[in-house]
Protein backbone atom coordinates (compact mmCIF):
# COMPACT_ATOMS: atom_id res chain seq x y z
CA UNK A 1 0.00 0.00 0.00
CA UNK A 2 2.99 2.12 0.27
CA UNK A 3 2.84 5.44 -2.37
CA UNK A 4 6.10 6.77 -4.05
CA UNK A 5 7.77 3.68 -2.86
CA UNK A 6 11.17 5.18 -1.93
CA UNK A 7 14.35 3.95 0.43
CA UNK A 8 17.30 5.23 1.25
CA UNK A 9 18.41 1.89 3.23
CA UNK A 10 22.21 0.35 3.10
CA UNK A 11 22.17 -2.94 1.47
CA UNK A 12 19.14 -4.35 -0.08
CA UNK A 13 20.87 -7.80 -0.73
CA UNK A 14 19.87 -8.54 3.28
CA UNK A 15 16.21 -8.18 2.71
CA UNK A 16 16.05 -11.52 2.49
CA UNK A 17 17.43 -12.51 5.95
CA UNK A 18 15.60 -9.07 6.95
CA UNK A 19 12.07 -10.79 6.19
CA UNK A 20 13.47 -14.39 7.76
CA UNK A 21 13.85 -11.80 10.99
CA UNK A 22 10.74 -10.08 10.62
CA UNK A 23 8.41 -12.89 10.39
CA UNK A 24 10.48 -14.48 13.68
CA UNK A 25 9.15 -11.36 14.92
CA UNK A 26 5.91 -12.08 13.70
CA UNK A 27 5.21 -14.85 16.50
CA UNK A 28 5.89 -12.77 19.19
CA UNK A 29 3.64 -9.96 18.83
CA UNK A 30 0.36 -11.61 18.58
CA UNK A 31 -1.57 -7.84 19.44
CA UNK A 32 -0.60 -6.76 16.19
CA UNK A 33 -0.91 -9.57 14.35
CA UNK A 34 -4.59 -9.98 15.67
CA UNK A 35 -5.56 -6.24 14.82
CA UNK A 36 -4.30 -7.39 11.51
CA UNK A 37 -7.34 -9.78 11.17
CA UNK A 38 -9.47 -7.71 13.09
CA UNK A 39 -9.38 -4.66 11.20
CA UNK A 40 -7.85 -5.72 7.92
CA UNK A 41 -11.10 -6.46 5.99
CA UNK A 42 -12.62 -3.31 7.20
CA UNK A 43 -9.44 -1.16 6.26
CA UNK A 44 -9.95 1.36 8.50
CA UNK A 45 -7.12 3.16 8.27
CA UNK A 46 -7.38 3.31 3.93
CA UNK A 47 -6.50 6.43 2.70
CA UNK A 48 -4.44 7.64 5.82
CA UNK A 49 -0.60 8.83 5.03
CA UNK A 50 1.59 8.20 8.22
CA UNK A 51 4.90 9.12 8.51
CA UNK A 52 6.78 6.93 11.45
CA UNK A 53 9.93 8.44 12.99
CA UNK A 54 10.55 5.53 15.27
CA UNK A 55 13.52 2.48 15.67
CA UNK A 56 13.74 0.40 12.43
CA UNK A 57 13.74 -2.61 13.39
CA UNK A 58 12.30 -6.35 12.60
CA UNK A 59 9.62 -5.40 15.45
CA UNK A 60 8.93 -2.01 13.88
CA UNK A 61 8.43 -3.74 10.30
CA UNK A 62 5.67 -5.63 12.34
CA UNK A 63 4.08 -2.14 13.04
CA UNK A 64 4.77 -0.86 9.57
CA UNK A 65 3.11 -4.38 8.04
CA UNK A 66 -0.13 -4.25 10.25
CA UNK A 67 -0.56 -0.69 9.57
CA UNK A 68 -0.37 -1.62 5.97
CA UNK A 69 -2.76 -4.08 6.64
CA UNK A 70 -5.13 -1.99 7.88
CA UNK A 71 -5.23 0.28 4.73
CA UNK A 72 -2.27 2.98 5.55
CA UNK A 73 0.58 4.07 3.22
CA UNK A 74 3.49 4.43 5.37
CA UNK A 75 6.92 6.68 4.89
CA UNK A 76 9.61 5.42 7.52
CA UNK A 77 12.77 6.61 9.33
CA UNK A 78 14.54 5.79 12.29
CA UNK A 79 15.06 7.64 15.55
CA UNK A 80 18.22 7.17 16.32
CA UNK A 81 21.40 6.85 14.38
CA UNK A 82 22.19 3.88 15.26
CA UNK A 83 18.96 1.56 16.16
CA UNK A 84 18.95 0.02 12.57
CA UNK A 85 19.20 -3.64 11.59
CA UNK A 86 20.04 -2.52 7.87
CA UNK A 87 18.57 -6.68 7.18
CA UNK A 88 14.98 -4.82 8.40
CA UNK A 89 15.59 -1.96 6.51
CA UNK A 90 16.13 -3.66 3.93
CA UNK A 91 13.12 -5.89 4.07
CA UNK A 92 10.59 -2.81 4.82
CA UNK A 93 11.80 -0.79 1.61
CA UNK A 94 11.47 -4.45 -0.48
CA UNK A 95 7.97 -5.44 0.52
CA UNK A 96 5.99 -2.95 2.41
CA UNK A 97 6.58 1.02 2.66
CA UNK A 98 9.42 4.06 1.96
CA UNK A 99 11.72 3.82 4.59
CA UNK A 100 15.22 5.85 4.99
CA UNK A 101 17.43 4.69 7.96
CA UNK A 102 20.54 2.50 8.23
CA UNK A 103 22.70 1.32 10.76
CA UNK A 104 25.34 4.31 11.84
CA UNK A 105 24.05 7.60 10.17
CA UNK A 106 25.88 10.44 10.42
CA UNK A 107 23.28 13.80 11.77
CA UNK A 108 23.05 15.33 9.21
CA UNK A 109 22.09 11.82 6.99
CA UNK A 110 19.58 11.44 10.12
CA UNK A 111 17.95 14.67 9.41
CA UNK A 112 17.67 14.25 5.62
CA UNK A 113 15.88 10.78 6.34
CA UNK A 114 13.12 12.53 8.63
CA UNK A 115 12.39 15.16 6.24
CA UNK A 116 12.57 12.13 3.02
CA UNK A 117 9.88 10.45 6.02
CA UNK A 118 8.00 13.81 5.91
CA UNK A 119 7.75 14.86 2.39
CA UNK A 120 4.56 13.06 0.90
CA UNK A 121 5.34 15.23 -2.32
CA UNK A 122 3.44 18.62 -3.26
CA UNK A 123 0.27 17.67 -1.95
CA UNK A 124 1.73 18.30 1.82
CA UNK A 125 2.79 16.29 4.19
CA UNK A 126 1.36 13.01 6.30
CA UNK A 127 -1.90 12.95 8.04
CA UNK A 128 -1.06 10.97 10.96
CA UNK A 129 2.73 10.87 12.50
CA UNK A 130 4.52 8.04 14.96
CA UNK A 131 6.98 9.69 17.24
CA UNK A 132 9.47 8.34 19.32
CA UNK A 133 11.43 10.85 20.54
CA UNK A 134 9.74 14.38 19.43
CA UNK A 135 12.30 14.80 15.84
CA UNK A 136 9.38 14.93 13.68
CA UNK A 137 7.52 17.31 15.69
CA UNK A 138 10.12 19.40 16.20
CA UNK A 139 11.33 20.23 12.28
CA UNK A 140 7.87 20.90 12.06
CA UNK A 141 7.54 23.37 14.72
CA UNK A 142 11.14 24.64 13.52
CA UNK A 143 9.46 25.03 9.78
CA UNK A 144 6.63 26.72 10.90
CA UNK A 145 8.64 29.09 12.67
CA UNK A 146 10.97 29.94 10.13
CA UNK A 147 8.54 30.46 7.08
CA UNK A 148 6.77 32.63 9.54
CA UNK A 149 10.26 34.82 9.92
CA UNK A 150 10.96 34.64 6.34
CA UNK A 151 7.41 36.10 5.62
CA UNK A 152 7.05 38.71 7.69
CA UNK A 153 11.00 39.66 7.47
CA UNK A 154 12.90 38.05 4.43
CA UNK A 155 15.31 36.56 6.36
CA UNK A 156 16.36 33.10 6.25
CA UNK A 157 16.98 31.03 9.09
CA UNK A 158 20.69 31.05 10.17
CA UNK A 159 22.08 27.90 11.50
CA UNK A 160 24.80 30.15 13.02
CA UNK A 161 22.51 32.28 14.69
CA UNK A 162 22.74 28.65 17.85
CA UNK A 163 25.36 26.68 19.20
CA UNK A 164 22.99 23.56 18.98
CA UNK A 165 24.68 21.14 16.37
CA UNK A 166 21.78 19.24 15.97
CA UNK A 167 19.69 22.47 15.38
CA UNK A 168 22.12 24.33 12.90
CA UNK A 169 21.42 21.10 10.89
CA UNK A 170 17.74 21.23 11.18
CA UNK A 171 17.87 24.85 10.09
CA UNK A 172 19.75 24.12 6.92
CA UNK A 173 17.95 22.28 5.85
CA UNK A 174 14.58 24.26 6.29
CA UNK A 175 16.41 27.13 5.40
CA UNK A 176 18.04 25.07 1.79
CA UNK A 177 14.37 24.50 1.40
CA UNK A 178 12.50 27.54 2.05
CA UNK A 179 13.10 29.99 -1.42
CA UNK A 180 11.77 27.61 -3.50
CA UNK A 181 9.09 26.07 -1.26
CA UNK A 182 8.04 29.12 1.29
CA UNK A 183 4.56 27.70 2.92
CA UNK A 184 5.95 23.66 3.05
CA UNK A 185 5.84 23.37 6.59
CA UNK A 186 2.09 25.60 7.26
CA UNK A 187 0.81 23.24 4.23
CA UNK A 188 2.37 20.27 6.59
CA UNK A 189 0.95 21.03 9.26
CA UNK A 190 -2.96 22.06 7.95
CA UNK A 191 -2.88 18.37 6.73
CA UNK A 192 -1.78 17.06 9.82
CA UNK A 193 -4.45 15.15 11.89
CA UNK A 194 -2.39 14.23 14.95
CA UNK A 195 0.76 12.43 16.56
CA UNK A 196 1.57 9.81 19.00
CA UNK A 197 4.59 10.22 20.63
CA UNK A 198 6.13 7.41 22.56
CA UNK A 199 8.91 8.91 24.68
CA UNK A 200 8.95 10.22 27.98
CA UNK A 201 11.48 13.37 27.37
CA UNK A 202 9.52 14.18 24.09
CA UNK A 203 6.34 14.25 26.32
CA UNK A 204 7.48 16.34 28.53
CA UNK A 205 8.39 18.74 25.92
CA UNK A 206 4.80 18.62 24.29
CA UNK A 207 2.84 19.55 27.67
CA UNK A 208 5.34 22.48 27.62
CA UNK A 209 4.14 23.93 24.26
CA UNK A 210 0.25 22.92 25.23
CA UNK A 211 0.87 24.95 28.13
CA UNK A 212 2.63 28.02 26.14
CA UNK A 213 0.30 27.31 23.39
CA UNK A 214 2.46 26.43 20.96
CA UNK A 215 1.46 23.33 19.68
CA UNK A 216 0.06 23.05 16.77
CA UNK A 217 -1.53 19.37 16.62
CA UNK A 218 -3.45 17.13 18.60
CA UNK A 219 -0.74 14.52 20.42
CA UNK A 220 -1.84 10.90 21.89
CA UNK A 221 0.65 10.47 24.50
CA UNK A 222 1.32 6.47 24.51
CA UNK A 223 4.39 6.78 26.52
CA UNK A 224 2.42 7.09 29.98
CA UNK A 225 -0.19 4.36 28.83
CA UNK A 226 -0.26 1.72 31.77
CA UNK A 227 0.98 -0.94 29.34
CA UNK A 228 4.04 0.87 28.34
CA UNK A 229 5.59 1.94 31.63
CA UNK A 230 4.55 -1.50 33.45
CA UNK A 231 5.78 -3.58 30.95
CA UNK A 232 8.30 -1.77 28.26
CA UNK A 233 9.72 0.74 31.02
CA UNK A 234 9.85 -2.11 33.55
CA UNK A 235 10.68 -5.47 31.75
CA UNK A 236 11.63 -4.18 28.44
CA UNK A 237 15.29 -3.40 28.99
CA UNK A 238 16.11 -6.35 31.56
CA UNK A 239 17.51 -8.82 28.70
CA UNK A 240 18.86 -6.28 26.78
CA UNK A 241 21.02 -4.55 29.38
CA UNK A 242 23.77 -6.97 30.52
CA UNK A 243 23.09 -8.16 26.86
CA UNK A 244 24.32 -4.44 25.58
CA UNK A 245 27.27 -4.55 27.76
CA UNK A 246 28.67 -7.87 27.11
CA UNK A 247 27.99 -7.14 23.38
CA UNK A 248 29.97 -3.63 23.11
CA UNK A 249 32.76 -5.37 25.37
CA UNK A 250 33.17 -8.30 26.96
CA UNK A 251 32.93 -7.58 30.00
CA UNK A 252 31.96 -9.68 33.01
CA UNK A 253 29.61 -7.97 35.12
CA UNK A 254 29.74 -10.29 38.05
CA UNK A 255 31.77 -8.41 41.06
CA UNK A 256 31.68 -4.72 39.79
CA UNK A 257 30.28 -1.93 41.12
CA UNK A 258 27.75 -0.58 39.33
CA UNK A 259 25.52 2.91 39.39
CA UNK A 260 21.98 3.89 38.07
CA UNK A 261 21.38 7.06 38.05
CA UNK A 262 17.13 7.65 37.93
CA UNK A 263 15.21 4.54 39.92
CA UNK A 264 12.00 5.16 37.66
CA UNK A 265 10.70 2.33 36.01
CA UNK A 266 13.61 2.26 33.51
CA UNK A 267 16.61 2.23 36.33
CA UNK A 268 14.59 -0.34 38.85
CA UNK A 269 14.73 -2.52 35.38
CA UNK A 270 17.95 -2.00 34.88
CA UNK A 271 19.52 -1.81 38.46
CA UNK A 272 17.01 -5.38 38.86
CA UNK A 273 19.13 -7.02 35.55
CA UNK A 274 22.55 -5.75 36.46
CA UNK A 275 21.91 -7.37 39.92
CA UNK A 276 20.88 -10.34 38.55
CA UNK A 277 23.84 -10.79 36.31
CA UNK A 278 25.84 -10.20 39.75
CA UNK A 279 26.86 -6.86 39.73
CA UNK A 280 26.90 -4.55 43.43
CA UNK A 281 24.61 -1.88 42.18
CA UNK A 282 24.14 1.76 43.72
CA UNK A 283 21.23 4.42 42.57
CA UNK A 284 21.48 8.10 42.81
CA UNK A 285 18.17 9.88 43.48
CA UNK A 286 16.53 13.37 43.35
CA UNK A 287 13.44 11.73 44.83
CA UNK A 288 13.01 10.67 48.00
CA UNK A 289 10.69 8.27 47.48
CA UNK A 290 12.64 6.50 44.72
CA UNK A 291 15.53 6.24 46.80
CA UNK A 292 13.66 4.41 49.50
CA UNK A 293 12.35 2.14 47.10
CA UNK A 294 15.65 1.66 46.05
CA UNK A 295 16.69 0.82 50.02
CA UNK A 296 13.59 -1.29 50.27
CA UNK A 297 15.16 -3.61 47.50
CA UNK A 298 18.66 -3.24 49.47
CA UNK A 299 20.07 -1.43 47.03
CA UNK A 300 22.09 1.53 48.64
CA UNK A 301 21.38 4.89 47.59
CA UNK A 302 24.09 7.53 47.18
CA UNK A 303 25.54 10.89 45.17
CA UNK A 304 27.26 10.28 42.20
CA UNK A 305 30.27 12.42 43.73
CA UNK A 306 30.60 9.44 46.54
CA UNK A 307 31.25 6.60 43.71
CA UNK A 308 32.36 8.51 41.16
CA UNK A 309 35.80 7.09 41.77
CA UNK A 310 34.84 3.54 42.55
CA UNK A 311 32.58 1.90 40.19
CA UNK A 312 32.96 0.12 37.34
CA UNK A 313 29.65 1.13 35.23
CA UNK A 314 27.26 3.71 35.04
CA UNK A 315 24.03 3.39 33.49
CA UNK A 316 22.35 6.82 33.29
CA UNK A 317 18.22 6.43 33.27
CA UNK A 318 17.34 9.80 34.76
CA UNK A 319 14.95 10.76 31.82
CA UNK A 320 15.40 13.70 29.63
CA UNK A 321 18.08 15.71 31.88
CA UNK A 322 21.17 16.85 31.03
CA UNK A 323 24.59 17.39 32.67
CA UNK A 324 23.53 13.85 34.82
CA UNK A 325 27.76 12.66 33.81
CA UNK A 326 29.76 15.34 33.50
CA UNK A 327 33.56 15.39 31.59
CA UNK A 328 34.36 16.71 35.29
CA UNK A 329 32.73 13.28 36.31
CA UNK A 330 34.08 11.23 33.79
CA UNK A 331 37.96 12.61 34.90
CA UNK A 332 37.24 11.19 37.91
CA UNK A 333 35.98 7.64 36.76
CA UNK A 334 38.63 4.73 37.01
CA UNK A 335 40.43 4.11 33.86
CA UNK A 336 37.89 2.01 31.65
CA UNK A 337 35.14 3.04 33.18
CA UNK A 338 31.80 2.39 31.07
CA UNK A 339 29.68 5.11 31.10
CA UNK A 340 26.00 4.55 29.05
CA UNK A 341 22.65 6.34 28.66
CA UNK A 342 18.98 4.87 28.27
CA UNK A 343 17.75 8.11 27.33
CA UNK A 344 17.68 9.36 23.35
CA UNK A 345 19.34 12.45 23.92
CA UNK A 346 23.52 12.57 23.98
CA UNK A 347 23.05 15.64 27.01
CA UNK A 348 22.37 13.05 29.76
CA UNK A 349 26.06 12.55 29.64
CA UNK A 350 27.60 15.22 28.47
CA UNK A 351 28.90 14.42 24.68
CA UNK A 352 29.73 17.84 23.49
CA UNK A 353 31.92 18.29 26.53
CA UNK A 354 33.64 15.40 26.11
CA UNK A 355 33.97 15.80 22.37
CA UNK A 356 35.23 19.03 22.56
CA UNK A 357 37.57 18.48 25.98
CA UNK A 358 41.31 19.85 24.48
CA UNK A 359 43.33 17.29 23.26
CA UNK A 360 40.87 14.07 24.33
CA UNK A 361 41.46 10.81 22.07
CA UNK A 362 38.72 9.16 20.92
CA UNK A 363 39.59 5.01 20.30
CA UNK A 364 36.97 3.29 18.71
CA UNK A 365 37.74 -0.08 19.18
CA UNK A 366 34.12 -1.85 18.49
CA UNK A 367 31.05 -0.26 16.66
CA UNK A 368 28.99 1.91 19.02
CA UNK A 369 32.09 1.77 21.83
CA UNK A 370 34.54 4.48 22.07
CA UNK A 371 37.53 4.84 24.40
CA UNK A 372 37.69 8.50 25.56
CA UNK A 373 41.53 9.24 26.50
CA UNK A 374 42.09 12.69 28.61
CA UNK A 375 45.69 13.98 27.44
CA UNK A 376 46.66 14.97 31.16
CA UNK A 377 46.39 11.61 32.69
CA UNK A 378 46.59 9.05 30.07
CA UNK A 379 42.93 7.69 32.17
CA UNK A 380 40.12 6.92 29.55
CA UNK A 381 36.45 6.23 30.01
CA UNK A 382 34.45 3.23 27.75
CA UNK A 383 31.44 5.54 26.33
CA UNK A 384 28.31 3.19 24.45
CA UNK A 385 26.39 4.31 21.45
CA UNK A 386 27.77 7.72 21.81
CA UNK A 387 25.94 8.22 24.78
CA UNK A 388 22.59 7.64 23.87
CA UNK A 389 19.77 4.75 23.78
CA UNK A 390 22.84 1.84 24.25
CA UNK A 391 20.39 -0.81 24.22
CA UNK A 392 19.43 -0.15 20.75
CA UNK A 393 22.98 1.05 19.81
CA UNK A 394 24.46 -1.68 20.97
CA UNK A 395 21.90 -5.09 21.06
CA UNK A 396 19.11 -5.79 19.13
CA UNK A 397 17.01 -3.87 21.57
CA UNK A 398 13.62 -5.02 23.27
CA UNK A 399 12.63 -8.79 22.84
CA UNK A 400 9.53 -8.51 20.24
CA UNK A 401 6.91 -9.49 22.83
CA UNK A 402 8.08 -6.68 25.16
CA UNK A 403 7.63 -4.11 21.83
CA UNK A 404 4.42 -5.57 20.76
CA UNK A 405 2.57 -5.57 24.26
CA UNK A 406 4.18 -2.56 25.64
CA UNK A 407 4.06 0.25 22.89
CA UNK A 408 3.72 -0.67 19.39
CA UNK A 409 -0.25 -1.75 19.43
CA UNK A 410 -0.83 0.87 21.49
CA UNK A 411 0.76 3.24 18.66
CA UNK A 412 -1.35 1.78 16.20
CA UNK A 413 -4.58 2.07 18.51
CA UNK A 414 -3.42 5.83 18.62
CA UNK A 415 -3.34 6.05 15.34
CA UNK A 416 -6.93 4.62 14.42
CA UNK A 417 -8.28 6.70 17.26
CA UNK A 418 -6.70 9.90 15.65
CA UNK A 419 -7.56 9.14 12.09
CA UNK A 420 -11.42 7.71 13.22
CA UNK A 421 -12.23 10.67 15.05
CA UNK A 422 -10.63 13.04 12.62
CA UNK A 423 -13.92 14.89 11.58
CA UNK A 424 -15.40 14.87 14.99
CA UNK A 425 -13.31 17.24 17.61
CA UNK A 426 -12.79 15.06 19.91
CA UNK A 427 -9.13 15.74 20.06
CA UNK A 428 -7.64 19.63 20.08
CA UNK A 429 -3.96 20.94 19.92
CA UNK A 430 -3.65 18.92 23.46
CA UNK A 431 -1.66 16.05 24.68
CA UNK A 432 -4.10 13.32 25.74
CA UNK A 433 -3.62 10.28 27.43
CA UNK A 434 -4.14 6.76 25.56
CA UNK A 435 -8.01 6.06 26.85
CA UNK A 436 -8.00 3.11 29.66
CA UNK A 437 -9.84 0.97 27.78
CA UNK A 438 -7.28 0.60 24.81
CA UNK A 439 -4.75 -0.26 27.34
CA UNK A 440 -6.63 -2.98 28.21
CA UNK A 441 -7.69 -4.45 25.30
CA UNK A 442 -3.74 -4.33 24.24
CA UNK A 443 -3.30 -6.67 27.42
CA UNK A 444 -6.13 -9.08 26.82
CA UNK A 445 -5.10 -9.16 22.99
CA UNK A 446 -1.95 -10.73 24.88
CA UNK A 447 -3.40 -13.45 27.45
CA UNK A 448 -4.54 -16.09 25.20
CA UNK A 449 -0.75 -16.39 23.39
CA UNK A 450 0.52 -16.62 27.38
CA UNK A 451 -1.92 -19.52 27.68
CA UNK A 452 -3.55 -17.32 30.31
CA UNK A 453 -7.42 -17.30 31.37
CA UNK A 454 -8.85 -14.18 32.69
CA UNK A 455 -11.70 -14.38 35.51
CA UNK A 456 -14.81 -12.79 35.02
CA UNK A 457 -15.81 -10.42 37.84
CA UNK A 458 -19.45 -11.45 38.55
CA UNK A 459 -22.52 -8.76 39.43
CA UNK A 460 -21.92 -9.78 43.11
CA UNK A 461 -18.23 -9.05 43.26
CA UNK A 462 -18.33 -6.07 41.88
CA UNK A 463 -21.33 -4.81 43.96
P1 LIG B 1 11.19 8.45 34.97
O1 LIG B 1 11.03 9.92 34.81
O2 LIG B 1 10.09 7.64 35.57
O3 LIG B 1 12.47 8.17 35.91
C1 LIG B 1 13.61 8.99 35.91
C2 LIG B 1 14.16 9.03 37.34
O4 LIG B 1 15.35 9.78 37.34
C3 LIG B 1 13.19 9.72 38.31
O5 LIG B 1 12.98 8.89 39.44
C4 LIG B 1 13.94 11.00 38.70
O6 LIG B 1 13.67 11.40 40.02
C5 LIG B 1 15.39 10.58 38.49
N1 LIG B 1 16.30 11.69 38.25
C6 LIG B 1 16.10 12.83 37.56
N2 LIG B 1 17.20 13.59 37.57
C7 LIG B 1 18.13 12.92 38.29
C8 LIG B 1 19.48 13.20 38.66
N3 LIG B 1 20.08 14.32 38.31
N4 LIG B 1 20.15 12.26 39.38
C9 LIG B 1 19.53 11.11 39.75
N5 LIG B 1 18.26 10.81 39.44
C10 LIG B 1 17.56 11.70 38.72
O7 LIG B 1 11.62 7.90 33.56
P2 LIG B 1 11.63 6.39 33.03
O8 LIG B 1 10.31 6.03 32.46
O9 LIG B 1 12.23 5.50 34.07
O10 LIG B 1 12.62 6.54 31.78
C11 LIG B 1 14.00 6.88 31.97
C12 LIG B 1 14.69 7.07 30.62
O11 LIG B 1 14.73 5.86 29.91
C13 LIG B 1 14.00 8.09 29.71
O12 LIG B 1 14.98 8.90 29.11
C14 LIG B 1 13.31 7.23 28.67
O13 LIG B 1 13.16 7.92 27.44
C15 LIG B 1 14.27 6.09 28.56
N6 LIG B 1 13.71 4.84 28.06
C16 LIG B 1 14.55 4.07 27.32
C17 LIG B 1 14.16 2.86 26.84
C18 LIG B 1 15.12 2.07 26.05
O14 LIG B 1 14.75 1.04 25.53
N7 LIG B 1 16.35 2.48 25.93
C19 LIG B 1 12.80 2.33 27.11
C20 LIG B 1 12.00 3.20 27.93
C21 LIG B 1 12.44 4.42 28.38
Amino acid sequence: AASRREYKVKDMSQADFGRLQIELAEDQMPALMSCRSVFGPSQPLKGARITGSLHVTPQTAVLIETLTTMGAMVRWCSSNTFSTPDHAAAAIACDSAAVFAWKGETLQGYWRCMEHALDWGPSGGPDLIISDGGDAILLIHEGIKAEEAYESTGNLPDPASTDNPELQIVLTIIRDGLETNPKRYHKMNERLVGVSEATAAAVERLHRMQANGTLLFPVINVNDSVIKTKFQNLCGCRPSRPDGLMTAIDVKIAGKVAVVCGYGDVGKDHAAALKEAGARVIVTEIDPIRALQALMKSIQVLTLEDVVSQADIFVVTAGGSKGIITVDHMRKMKNNAIVCNTGPFDKAIDMPGLESFPGVKRITFNPQTDRWVFPDTESGVIVLAEGRLVNLGCTISHPSSVMSTCSFTNQAMAQLELWMERDTGKYEKKVYALPKHLDEKVASLHLAKLGAKLTKLSKEHAD
